[in-house]
């Protein structure tokens, strides 16, 4: 499947340059003098994507670069062709959150034949050596988190179970979802293998808790599959270790369609998304890992402006930066070399500490002083 993306994507790029030709005839050079900066963001339905271009588009706009933002429906074939169109455009840098992890390499190559530099944003790009830098935050960390909330939740160190759960993950094509998942392993999987965790439906594996394109109707699809199959007894469910709010999303509304048993299972999330602070109010979501957007946003912009005016970022650059972030260059190898990274750190939000997201100034209470909504 992969093989036959690879070659349509190819395919559309060679008939792209064809028909425009190979000159930098830019954006820039047209726009005044200004660099511009050709932004790819993998969906606008997805909340998260949808401020991730927005924040970026002001973030750039505002330092006086021009900005081409694209959203690309989840769609790997459409995101190659707008990365193509913004290679013609003659853009001076290319930022890019890929919709699937191994499919740009072409394109990208052709990037580097006109000196455009590509910084991949949040989601590695793999199998390119195209890629100067990567910015995102500490994806197994994530999963880590995640984890643990769920043994500390379950109390799985002082108690004798057996307690059930189920593994949610996110699109296999994104290589965030693998780091989010053994992340998610490197602290359950002992548990799961002493019998204290039972996975009632045996799906443990990466391939077969994916979940396509992340959306919350594929992870409520597969969860009422679950519910149907091996808790119709009235079985208790006791957890479910989701990779974010979107799919934790979907299985909330399994849940609440399909499920006999009468607890609320521990969910996990990732996000921090508008509906899933919502469900932690109410009670049916119990934790979502943040990461700040601004601060993700800053890092990046930082990055592109160091190689737009002919700098090198290194690992000082950290220093400079009013939150907690690493340089790392050993940990994200994608295939083809190792990319050095910035990494940032998740932090844990419950109903307990909503408090610390109004405190970025992204969010609000709403009237009833009782959920968050957005502060834009
Ligand atoms: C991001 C998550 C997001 C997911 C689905 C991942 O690559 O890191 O924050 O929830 O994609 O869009």
């Amino acid at each position: 499947m992969k093989k036959i993306l690879a070659a349509i994507l190819s395919a559309a790029m060679v008939g792209s340059l064809v028909s425009c030709g190979s000159t930098k005839s830019s954006s820039n050079d047209a726009g005044k003098g200004k660099k511009t900066i050709g932004i790819a963001m993998p969906a606008q339905e997805l909340e998260r994507w949808n401020s991730d271009g927005e924040y970026l588009k002001n973030k750039f706009e505002s330092a006086g670069y021009n900005v081409e933002l694209k959203f690309s429906n989840n769609d790997a074939v459409k995101q190659n062709n707008d990365i193509v169109g913004m290679i013609d455009d003659g853009v001076d840098l290319l930022l890019i959150a890929a919709v699937e992890a191994d499919t740009l390499s072409a394109t990208l190559d052709s990037a580097v034949e006109k000196n455009i530099p590509v910084v991949a944003y949040d989601r590695l790009i793999r199998d390119s050596s195209a890629i100067t830098y990567y910015v995102s935050y500490d994806n197994f960390e994530v999963g880590r988190l995640q984890g643990e909330f769920i043994r500390d939740a379950l109390d799985l160190d002082n108690t004798a179970g057996p307690y059930n759960i189920e593994i949610v993950a996110g699109d296999s094509g994104d290589y965030n979802a693998d780091r989010f998942f053994k992340g998610e392993m490197d602290v359950l999987e002992e548990y799961i293998e002493s019998g204290k965790l039972v996975v009632p439906s045996g799906l443990k594996t990466f391939e077969l808790v994916a979940t396509p394109g992340w959306t919350s109707d594929n992870a409520k699809a597969n969860m009422t599959k679950i519910l149907n199959t091996y808790y119709s007894d009235g079985k208790q469910l006791d957890a479910v270790v989701c990779a974010n709010d979107s799919t934790a999303l979907g299985v909330i509304q399994a849940l609440d369609e399909s499920y006999k048993g009468s607890n609320t299972p521990v969910i996990t999330g990732q996000d921090g998304d508008i509906a899933n602070l919502k469900n932690i109010v109410d009670g049916t979501q119990a934790m979502t890992v943040y990461k700040n957007v601004e601060n993700e946003v800053s890092t990046a912009y930082e990055v592109c402006k160091m190689i737009l005016d002919g700098d090198i970022p290194t690992g000082a650059l950290v220093q400079s930066f009013p939150f907690e972030a690493r340089y790392d260059s050993e940990s994200y190898n994608n295939g083809v070399k190792y990319v050095q990274s910035y990494l940032l750190v998740p932090a844990v939000i419950t109903d307990t500490n909503l408090q610390l997201l109004v405190n970025t100034g992204q969010y609000k209470w709403d009237s009833s002083e009782k959920y968050l909504e957005s502060a834009k």
